[in-house]
């Protein structure tokens, strides 16, 4: 098997969460967009991480005066989980104030990569639920496998 396909199935693919598991990591999220800090580009965006334990770390965008500092809701709930000692993840949901909803930026798609490739994607798009695989966001991608 080509070595790149065995890595990206190499930490096994999750399963898809279930609808209960979803409202629940549903209402985390929003609870955290609620407290998002984005008074410079008003984009409030809410992250919620399932892992495979059942445990939920929520996270949201923390902006800064000083532009360049802003940390994503997503790379905030990987921090959550990480520092609880969860590295086993399964899904994230991301939910925002934004209407048209919103999909992982590229640094965040990296981080998320680095602990689960084929992590489920759940984005908020109005009353429905969009799911995707993180391989399908960020295909081929470079990981811990690279590093020898
Ligand atoms: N943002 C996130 O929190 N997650 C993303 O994946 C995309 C962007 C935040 C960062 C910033 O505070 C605001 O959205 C606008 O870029």
């Amino acid at each position: 098997m080509n070595p790149l396909v065995m890595d990206r199935h190499s930490k096994g693919s999750p399963e898809r969460p279930s609808d209960s598991e979803l409202a629940a990591l549903r209402a985390a999220a929003r609870e955290a967009t609620e407290r998002a800090y984005g008074p410079y580009s008003g984009v409030h965006v809410g992250a919620a991480l399932l892992t495979n334990g059942g445990r939920v770390f929520a996270g949201c965008n923390v902006e800064n005066a000083s532009y360049g500092l802003t940390v994503c809701a997503e790379r905030n709930a990987v921090a959550r989980a990480v520092a609880e000692g969860e590295r086993d993840l399964r899904a994230i949901l991301i939910d925002t104030n934004q209407p048209r909803g919103l999909a992982p930026c590229g640094a965040c798609r990296q981080v998320l990569h680095e602990f689960a490739p084929e992590l489920w994607v759940v984005l908020v798009r109005g009353d429905d639920l969009h799911l995707a695989r993180l391989s399908d966001y960020l295909p081929d991608a470079f990981g811990p496998a690279d590093l020898g």
